[in-house]
């Protein structure tokens, strides 16, 4: 029998903390294996959402009343909290979005629109998410400017050896994924944001997979941006931050225009405020502001180096006991990988493989997991995805073993 890990968190008794661990899927315990998607939501930040509707809502940074001061405050006690959750200098340097696809998009028009010119290079790397690629493609057409790619080898690590020549300094910026939600990588952060610095090209962190699931310390890493979702790490959907290095976002012009972001207005020009405050034009995702610092609570209650290794541990067996299986091809570096594994089985599309699955109550995600080129460069169709968070188990992975043998039977 698989024992988790050293830490003491007594991991079977956090399950109790999220109600829809208690649901049943087509007459089955319900398995969650698709956290890297969205992670389920354990109930202290379900009552922060349901406390601040009862007690707190009002609109923020405008009313003179006593519960718009209540939300302010709140609002922004949540920015500092998540500042102090990646150890950024100042809570001016975290942009409140709708999460990493927004904060992304956000770097694409506001500093690179503003710095890019007709040649220059953003630097991205095979395995990124569709929201790390997409932007940057609309933004490179529209300055003149050229994307380029550090390759992913056959192992799913990024082959560094190419940097030097990949890494020049028509290079203005170097956007890359911490944690590849297709194989599980794990990149080398520091390493990377040390060498886009000596060549004097920023970098922005793609931590959708890695922020709930990993310590992150922006200043140790040294990098000048940083993206991640809420709901991927306990807390709501619709929310997420920008983490932007500070001298980098004071010197950016607002991307959106409207209320809250202005010092004043005249029919002919605005002058606006400093960041963050500039980048969040309407009214903010209060709430989900909350719900994110209280989902922040939760994770640091439990501590993050436990939940890594936790995650990591769940992550190594699944794809010991995968690799059992007949006509299994595992994607992803073998020995340290997120917690995810991605997978393909030799009879049935990850499609069907995953739908047949549904049927006995697991749930995984199939597809591309907007990963296309990625998917191309390893010559597959899609996987499958069984990605873990800390309120998984052991037992559910050999439930999913036994699932997948059934599966190798049904369709073979
Ligand atoms: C690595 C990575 N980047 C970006 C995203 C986009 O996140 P969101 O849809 O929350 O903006 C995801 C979501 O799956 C992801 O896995």
């Amino acid at each position: 029998m698989h024992q988790i890990a050293s830490s003491s968190v007594d991991w079977n008794a956090l399950r109790e903390d999220f109600p829809i661990l208690r649901e049943r899927a087509h007459g089955h315990p319900l398995i969650y294996f698709d956290s890297a998607a969205t992670s389920q939501k354990p109930r202290p930040v379900i009552d922060a959402l349901r406390h601040y509707y009862e007690h707190e809502n009002a609109n923020v940074h405008r009313g003179l009343h006593e519960l718009s001061s209540r939300a302010t405050e709140a609002y922004e006690r949540s920015r500092q909290r998540v500042a102090k959750y990646l150890n950024a200098a100042s809570a001016d340097e975290v942009v409140f979005t709708r999460g990493t696809t927004e904060s992304i998009n956000l770097v694409a028009h506001a500093w690179g629109g503003k710095f890019l010119r007709t040649g220059d290079v953003v630097l991205l790397t095979e395995m990124e998410h569709h929201s790390n690629l997409v932007p940057w493609q609309l933004l490179a057409e529209r300055m003149g400017a050229r994307l380029r790619f550090v390759p992913v080898r056959d192992d799913g690590r990024l082959a560094l050896d190419q940097l030097p020549s990949l890494l020049t300094p028509e290079v203005k910026l170097f956007a890359f994924t911490h944690i590849s939600n297709s194989l599980g990588t794990i990149n080398p952060v520091a390493e990377l944001c040390q060498k886009a610095r000596a060549v004097g090209t920023l970098t922005l962190v793609d931590a959708a997979q890695s922020a709930g699931h990993s310590p992150i310390n922006v200043q140790e890493l040294g990098c000048d941006f940083l993206a991640f979702s809420g709901h991927k790490m306990c807390g709501p959907t619709g929310i997420g931050a920008l983490y932007g290095r500070g001298e980098i976002l004071d010197s950016m012009p607002p991307w959106h225009g409207g209320g809250e972001m202005i010092v004043s207005v005249t029919l002919e020009k605005s002058a606006f405020k400093k960041a963050p405050h500039r980048f969040e034009a309407g009214t903010p995702n209060i709430a989900g502001a909350i719900g994110l610092a209280a989902a922040v609570d939760y994770i640091e209650r439990i501590g993050r180096p436990a939940i890594f290794e936790h995650d990591a541990h769940l992550a190594r067996y699944a794809a010991e006991r995968l690799a059992e299986l007949p006509g299994m091809r595992i994607l992803g570096p073998t020995d340290e990988r997120g917690a995810l594994v991605g997978f393909v089985m030799e009879a049935a599309h990850p499609h069907d493989l995953t739908t047949f699955a549904d049927q006995y109550g697991l749930a995984m995600r199939g597809g591309h997991h907007c990963n296309q080129p990625l998917m191309r460069r390893f010559g597959v169709p899609g996987t499958t995805r069984a990605s873990f968070y800390f309120y998984n188990t052991i037992e559910e992975i050999d439930r999913m073993i036994e699932i997948l043998r059934a599966a190798v039977r049904f369709f073979s």
